[in-house]
């Protein structure tokens, strides 16, 4: 590790409330290769959190935090010593989460998966994954995770099985234990039936989700999904999901996901972090994001010629902004399914009649805009004119809303 990467050389940890995540840049180097001695009994599952824990809280910082699976403490990724892919990106995922990654692309998506898969060193910052430090202890790093990478990677000359039956032996999962594992998880991702051709005969969608397969067999605990279900069909995407549930309530599968399919991300994320030009610019769980764009929208239809209700429902309390738009109010509000009745009840109270209502939630879409000014796949939208146009008119239409 390069000089500027955090341990090496620094001195005196200044105390725990110092710091937010309890640990990282001013370990000591001793204490450093205490922990990398504690972490290295992780392998042991009986001596796991309490070990561990016990260990590190007599000689270095700690917080709840330290024993999260994936932590990134100012991570920073410089190529060539120019390109700056990574801009000191910190966050950390807890056991059995399931993390979404978000960005437009180039954001720096896949150079923070790699460097917490301890594929790419971080030009400084820290990164733990499984309680190890990716910089000092790659392998194993690597030893105990899976990674499906956002490229193809099974060999093309070898069949599906004998691509898992690969992957299998370098993880040294025994051949009688494999064999079934194998069997079943070529069924699960709809491979079964072209196990035994090469995969260079794959369809695209086959040998995606026979990476999928590839990237699972050796049932690691924490799974790094780099848009794993691009370019699968509907059905590809929906039984993957189902599998990747399944293995997080059976084994508390800890799962970090970059996607750009943000329908994906809002189901299935606890919290997500979105990473624009190497930064983190926003993170919660879908429902802050969401709510933090600034709340719900209550539309009301009402009969033609009922009067101007306008103040009416302005004043009901927890209304933020009311506007008309093609004869209907909207109505800016932060919790819209309680405000839902006492609008209709102020509406009717004045003398309306309501004929409809609908009840509109930003979508991560609004939220992605709104930190990014960017939406996914730029590469298949429209062209930056068009785009230009489209933001205009979200940002024209918040603005309607009062924001
Ligand atoms: N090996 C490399 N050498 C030089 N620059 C790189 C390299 N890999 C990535 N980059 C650059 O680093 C930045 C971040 O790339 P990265 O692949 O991490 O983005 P991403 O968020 O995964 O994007 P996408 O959504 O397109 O997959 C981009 O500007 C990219 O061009
Ligand atoms: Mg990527």
């Amino acid at each position: 590790m390069g000089s500027g990467t955090g341990f090496g050389g620094r001195h005196a940890y200044p105390g725990a409330l110092a710091f937010p995540f309890g640990f990282a840049l001013s370990w000591t180097r001793a204490a450093t290769s205490q922990a990398k001695r504690a972490t290295e009994d992780l392998s042991s599952p009986e001596l796991r959190a309490g070990e561990f824990q016990t260990y590190l809280s007599g000689r270095v910082a700690v917080s709840g935090c330290m024993t999260d699976p994936i932590i990134a403490e100012n991570l920073v990724k410089v190529y060539d010593g120019k390109i700056r892919a990574v801009e000191g990106v910190s966050f950390h995922v807890k056991e059995g989460e399931l993390f979404g990654f978000l960005g437009p692309n180039g954001a720096g998506k896949t150079t923070t998966v790699q460097m917490l898969t301890a594929n790419l060193r971080p030009t400084s910052g820290t990164g733990l994954t499984a309680g190890l430090d990716v910089s000092r202890d790659p392998g194993g790093v690597k030893r105990r995770i899976g990674l499906v990478f956002q490229e193809s990677t099974a060999d093309g000359d070898l069949t599906g099985r004998e691509n898992m039956e690969l992957q299998a032996a370098l993880y040294s999962v025994p051949t009688s234990e494999a064999r079934g594992r194998i069997d079943s998880l070529l069924k699960r991702m709809h491979v079964g039936d072209a196990a035994d051709r090469p995969v260079k005969t794959y369809s695209g969608g086959m040998r995606r989700r026979l990476e999928l397969a590839v990237g699972i067999v050796h049932s690691p605990k924490i799974l790094f999904l780099d848009e794993p279900t691009l370019g699968l069909d509907p059905q590809g995407r929906a039984g993957f999901w189902q599998y990747i549930q399944e293995l997080r309530k059976e084994l508390g599968l800890t799962v970090f996901l970059t996607t750009h399919y943000l329908d994906e991300a809002d189901n299935l994320c606890d919290r997500l972090a979105i990473i624009d030009h190497g930064k983190v610019v926003a993170s919660g769980t879908p429902a802050e994001l969401k709510d933090g764009l600034g709340g719900d929208v209550v539309t009301l239809r009402v009969k033609e010629g009922d009067r101007d209700l306008t103040a009416t429902l302005r004043a009901v309390t927890g209304a933020l902004a009311v506007n008309v738009q093609d004869g209907s109010y909207r109505v800016k509000c932060t919790n819209g399914e309680s405000m839902v009745p006492l609008l209709v009840q102020a509406a009717a109270g004045s003398g309306a009649t309501v004929t409809a209502v609908s009840l509109k939630r930003p979508s991560l879409d609004e939220v992605f805009l709104e930190y990014t000014g960017r939406e996914f796949r730029e590469e298949e939208g429209p062209s930056a004119t068009d785009m230009a146009v489209r933001i205009g008119q979200v940002r024209q239409n918040l603005g309607r809303m009062g924001r």
